[in-house]
């Protein structure tokens, strides 16, 4: 006889229209749209519609640290220490802008497992003086903590590095880089992307300087909408050169500069913020701190070790930690032709998806449950065993 397993969070799932009419196991790319996240858009339209320009002292002005309050409980940050943005890689160009790497001190630390348009931007900066070292892995999934630290030196200007690999959700030990990075003075910039919503964070604890993360995967929010944590003691310090009118203590005096900077986390911006984002952004916020970080982890930690075991007893390739403590939200499953098996799943209703070298990837979240993984193995196993002619 099946165990059945009692799930507290089963009643989540009726607020996830989507994942009752498909096999929905893709929250590490684009999670489901909560009910809410149209209750507060219209919100937004009604704001709009009724108050006109007034809305910006109304409810605007303010909103990308109000926002940022609620992600911020989220991930144990003090109260106006995170500020939205419109992605992450902005959110990264702008604390990168504030680095200086013209002196000796000029290097950037990142790793080759970082997510690409974060290469990209750092590879920008060797223009600015950058030069810039990728820690190479030794397997392309994970990252040793040990490499990092040993690249870390007196001439660092920053360390910018992904707490999470996107291919294979390994889980980066943090703590030895930021001990490291502190003794020689260089901060940490952490993208969080694949780590916020399913795996606990407390930023304060964890110590970091910087901490970037997004919005449509994990935390339900859908795009439009990164954020940015800043260290609060840090905060009044840190002078972005990509800033612009917001970031102003005195926007409406039109003032032609030199810039001046707020003193609250304001200054982290620049032109006009994405409201509309903020507003569907704010609803899957909410519901992730009401079901809380550690039931998701909890669940996640279940589900996605169905996956590894099911996919070990078809000898598929586990291209994700094993050890569940080591992984994030997602299993990546190396299996024979993914971007096929992937067009199938999607014809058959299996919300997923693949990447080059690790195969597809399948991440469970709180309004998943036991069902959806088994029928998700199910067709994945229908499907390669069909390819391989059984
Ligand atoms: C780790 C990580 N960083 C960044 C991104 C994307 O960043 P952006 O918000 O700039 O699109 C992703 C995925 O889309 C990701 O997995």
């Amino acid at each position: 006889m099946a165990t059945v397993v009692a799930d507290p969070l089963a009643p989540w799932r009726e607020e996830f229209p989507l994942a009752k009419h498909a096999t929905h196991m893709i929250a590490h790319s684009l999670g489901a749209m909560p009910r809410r996240a149209r209750t507060r858009v219209a919100e937004y339209l009604d704001q709009w519609d009724a108050r006109g320009i007034r809305s910006w002292q109304d409810a605007w002005w303010m909103l990308p640290l109000e926002v940022g309050d609620v992600l911020g409980s989220v991930i144990g940050a003090p109260q106006g220490s995170v500020t939205m943005h419109p992605n992450v890689t902005i959110a990264q160009a702008i604390v990168l802008s504030a680095i200086d790497f013209s002196g000796k001190r000029n290097r950037l630390v990142c790793t080759e497992l970082d997510f690409p348009s974060m290469l990209y931007l750092y590879e920008g900066l060797a223009d600015r003086g950058a030069r810039v070292v990728r820690v190479p892995s030794a397997d392309g999934l994970t990252m040793d903590a040990a490499r990092i630290v040993e690249a870390i030196d007196e001439q660092t200007a920053i360390v910018a590095i992904s707490g999470v690999i996107f291919k294979s959700a390994a889980l980066v030990d943090l703590g030895p880089v930021i001990a490291r990075a502190r003794a020689v003075g260089a901060p940490v910039l952490v993208d969080a992307y694949q780590w916020v919503g399913t795996v606990p964070l407390d930023v304060t604890a964890l110590g970091v300087d910087y901490l970037a993360g997004g919005s449509v995967k994990y935390l339900c929010g859908g795009p439009g909408a990164g954020f940015l944590y800043v260290r609060p003691d840090l905060l009044p310090t840190v002078k972005p050169r990509l800033t612009g009118w917001i970031a102003h203590p005195e926007p409406f005096g039109f003032d032609p500069g030199p810039m001046r900077y707020r003193d609250d986390g304001l200054r982290m911006l620049n032109g006009t913020p994405q409201i509309p984002c903020l507003y569907a952004a704010r609803a899957g916020y909410e519901i992730v701190s009401e079901v809380g970080v550690p039931a998701i982890r909890a669940k996640s930690m279940r589900l996605t070790a169905r996956i590894v075991a099911f996919a070990q007893a078809e000898g598929w390739t586990v291209n994700s930690p094993v050890e569940g403590a080591r992984r994030g939200g997602s299993v990546s499953l190396g299996v024979p032709e993914p971007e096929r098996v992937h067009r199938e799943l999607d014809r058959r209703d299996v919300l997923c998806d693949w990447r080059p070298g690790v195969g597809v990837r399948l991440g469970p979240h709180f309004y998943n449950n036991d069902d959806d993984v088994e029928r998700a193995l199910g067709e994945m196993k229908d499907i390669v065993d069909g390819m391989r002619g059984r």
